[in-house]
């Protein structure tokens, strides 16, 4: 009886120990886009699977700026069926966009009605990933391929400046041999020759914040776009003789439309024989 006992103890004990140390558990943590969608995830080991758990966010706005009236904004959303301890949902605000100065008083987890988790002072600035920019649109002529994407939702008023970063590679390549590309704009110019045969692009999006104090870790990487494949044209000799006179004039030929291959380090990655 005593060794039964203790054998239910120590099994006790250990299913303890093992949840509430269960590696890689961050707690409540929140991005939003800028606009007015607050995306938090919450890893825990502490609630049940079969709790029911809510996000709770609270923002105040002023509904008549002259007298000072606020006003006191509180949406709350289900966290959904966790996968390994880690749950999700969205907080949107529909009367309220984020600015500079909003400061969220908090963004709370509840479960069963006991708080489980209060972040305090949140400021939608300071966590900020932008949604994934729309499909890329590839124009591959025999001259140029020009590639092209939208936002995939719009973006805030308040991100002037964006940085965009392109992933392309071959179709049999993995994205970690993809080559990356930056530009502030919305499209990418490649001369003719640079990619050859089948080949793959997707994008991601990036605010650069320019408020006094602001800081670049504060944003992160928007999710990548969905990917588009396309054929380029047979490479002919021609195209190459064409392709190394760009090189070597430092691409400048082609005028200001080709930004991104203008830096010679670009050009270099971008090779016929690497890609
Ligand atoms: C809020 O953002 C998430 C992803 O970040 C998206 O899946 C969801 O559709 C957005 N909701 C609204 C109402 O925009
Ligand atoms: C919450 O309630 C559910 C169903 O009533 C129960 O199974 C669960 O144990 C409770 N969880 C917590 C953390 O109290
Ligand atoms: C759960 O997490 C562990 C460790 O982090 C990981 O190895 C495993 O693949 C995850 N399982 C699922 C279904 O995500
Ligand atoms: C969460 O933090 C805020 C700000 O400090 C506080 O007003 C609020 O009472 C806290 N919520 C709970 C349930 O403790
Ligand atoms: C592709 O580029 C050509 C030449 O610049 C243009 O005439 C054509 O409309 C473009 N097609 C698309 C789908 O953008
Ligand atoms: C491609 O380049 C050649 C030579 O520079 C030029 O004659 C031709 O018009 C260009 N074609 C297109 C579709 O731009
Ligand atoms: C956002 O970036 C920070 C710092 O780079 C990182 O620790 C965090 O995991 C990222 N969050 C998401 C949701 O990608
Ligand atoms: C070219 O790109 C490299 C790496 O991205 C960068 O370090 C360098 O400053 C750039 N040069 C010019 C002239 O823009």
């Amino acid at each position: 009886m005593t060794i039964l006992l203790s054998l239910f103890l120590l099994v006790v004990l250990f299913s303890v120990h093992a949840a509430n140390f269960h590696k890689g558990l961050r707690g409540l943590s929140c991005v939003n886009d800028y606009v007015n969608n607050i995306s938090c995830t919450w890893e825990s080991s502490a609630a049940t699977p079969h709790a029911d758990c809510w996000v709770l966010g609270e923002q105040s706005t002023f509904i008549g700026r002259k007298l000072g009236v606020k006003e006191k904004l509180i949406e709350s959303c289900k966290l959904k069926r966790h996968i390994n301890f880690t749950r999700g949902c969205n907080l949107v605000f529909e009367k309220k966009k984020f600015s500079y100065d909003n400061v969220m008083p908090y963004i709370r987890v509840e479960c069963n009605g006991t708080m489980m988790e209060n972040i305090t002072d949140y400021k939608p600035v300071e966590h900020i990933k932008m949604h994934p920019p729309g499909v890329p649109n590839v124009n591959s002529t025999a001259n140029e391929t020009i590639i092209s994407w939208r936002p995939g939702s719009l973006p805030s008023n308040y991100l002037k400046t964006l940085s965009f970063q392109t992933q392309i590679k071959q179709k049999h390549q993995t994205w970690n041999e993809a080559i990356i590309l930056s530009t502030p704009q919305r499209e990418l110019w490649i001369s003719a020759g640079k990619l050859k045969g089948h080949c793959e692009v997707r994008v991601r999006v990036k605010p650069i914040l320019s408020y006094k104090n602001s800081n670049s870790h504060w944003s992160n990487w928007s999710n990548w776009s969905p990917t588009t494949s396309w054929t380029n044209e047979v490479e002919t000799s021609q195209n190459r003789e064409r392709l190394l006179r760009v090189v070597r004039a430092g691409g400048s030929s082609k005028g200001s439309r080709y930004q991104t291959l203008q830096n010679t380090s670009t050009l270099s990655t971008l090779s016929t024989e690497e890609i």
